[in-house]
């Protein structure tokens, strides 16, 4: 059954990428901080995801303790919900997460009351040692447990599937209660690992929509290794596939290029777009086109250059579905507006560069 929540693809951070192991309450709580200082919280980014390395002992009676990094999480939950953001949490099916630490096996129900007590607002909930366990076949059945869950902890939690793409998930995602699901194994901060995850999560498109999303990972965005031409790459393709926007670089430091990539407004409303659609790609040589169909009846359309020399890419307004003359054509990059010629429109990408356009028909 749905929860209602994630009717846009969640936005916010995610402590894996840039952190994973060396993630404690302090770091949190500056992020937090940081994420309202750079405007993050404001441009939608809302959720605070701390992932694996939480989990410390079980109680007496089972309640599964943070470890000594994370001395409260109840008093961190408030202080994150004091900046206005929203916190997550990190659990596996299993009887230990993929870094080793407790899994919820056997304590389902009791972890899912745990997390609303704290106030958590998020969860993901990765396989790993589940396969130690259960067999593929079994993934809708173990999800619907933790979903069943959350659906009875009386507390609205946005449910995150982390199953690397197997199972079908997008499939019976929703009907466990998800709202995401991983389409795909674990991204890497180069440019190759980033292309592969959208591009495997291309068949998957008709499954995606309000409340229900396929997620080819979280963002690499100013970790360092890949160009700005990439890194804009990156977030155009993420917007493109309305793919959740998780941030997984450290807000506290970011150049003025990695700000000016996550906090673009218009990158950002082709991603959050109410209709929900997950553009799929035309492949043409090196240059790929992604059209992406808007709720105002515009389309967003992004060509990749994917070659190693600067390519010119053509944009025909005629393959873009829309009828009538192009009215508007908008750069969401360069935050200017263009002008189709004889119905198209031109420009030359970097390698490793793309072109994103919001483009309108009509009188
Ligand atoms: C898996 C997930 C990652 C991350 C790590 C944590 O690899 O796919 O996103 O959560 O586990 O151990």
């Amino acid at each position: 059954a749905s929860n209602g929540l994630a009717k846009t693809p969640p936005m916010g951070w995610n402590s894996w990428n840039k952190f994973a192991g060396k993630i404690d309450d302090a770091t949190v709580r500056a992020i937090a901080d940081a994420m309202v200082s750079s405007g993050m919280r404001d441009a939608g980014y809302i959720y605070v995801n701390i992932d694996d390395t939480w989990q410390g002992v079980r109680d007496a009676q089972g309640v599964l303790q943070p470890n000594h990094k994370f001395p409260d999480m109840k008093a961190l939950s408030d202080y994150v919900h004091s900046k206005g953001l929203k916190l997550g949490i990190y659990s596996s099916p299993g009887p230990r997460t993929c870094a080793g630490y407790p899994g919820s096996y056997g304590h389902e129900e009791l972890d899912a009351k745990t997390w609303a007590g704290w106030g958590i607002d998020y969860v993901k909930y990765d396989w790993c040692s589940a396969r130690t366990i259960y067999k593929e076949s079994d993934l809708h059945a173990v999800y619907q447990k933790m979903g069943d869950a959350l659906a009875a902890s009386g507390r609205p939690m946005v449910f995150s599937l982390c199953e690397y793409g197997w199972g079908q998930v997008e499939k019976w995602g929703p009907e466990v209660g998800g709202n995401l699901w991983r389409t795909t194994g674990d991204i890497r901060d180069e440019w190759s690992s980033m292309i592969e995850n959208v591009e495997k999560q291309v068949p998957t498109a008709p499954y995606a929509g309000p409340g229900r999303w396929n997620d080819p990972d979280m963002l690499e965005v100013g970790n360092g290794h890949m160009t700005d031409d990439e890194y804009r790459t990156h977030m155009s393709l993420w917007a493109l596939v309305a793919s959740p926007l998780l941030a997984g670089n450290d807000i506290r430091d970011m150049s003025s290029e990695t700000k000016a990539i996550l906090l673009n407004k218009e990158v950002i409303a082709i991603d959050q777009d109410a209709l929900g659609k997950q553009a799929s790609p035309v492949k043409s040589g090196d240059l790929e086109t992604w059209i992406k169909p808007l709720a105002d009846g515009s389309v967003a359309v992004g060509v990749v250059n994917l070659g190693s020399s600067s390519a010119a890419a053509t944009v025909k307004a005629r393959d873009l579905g829309l009828t009538g003359e192009v009215k508007t054509a908008r750069d969401v990059w360069s935050h200017t507006d263009v002008s189709f010629k004889g119905n198209t429109y031109t420009a030359t990408l970097p390698s490793h560069g793309a072109l994103l356009l919001r483009v309108s028909a009509g009188k």
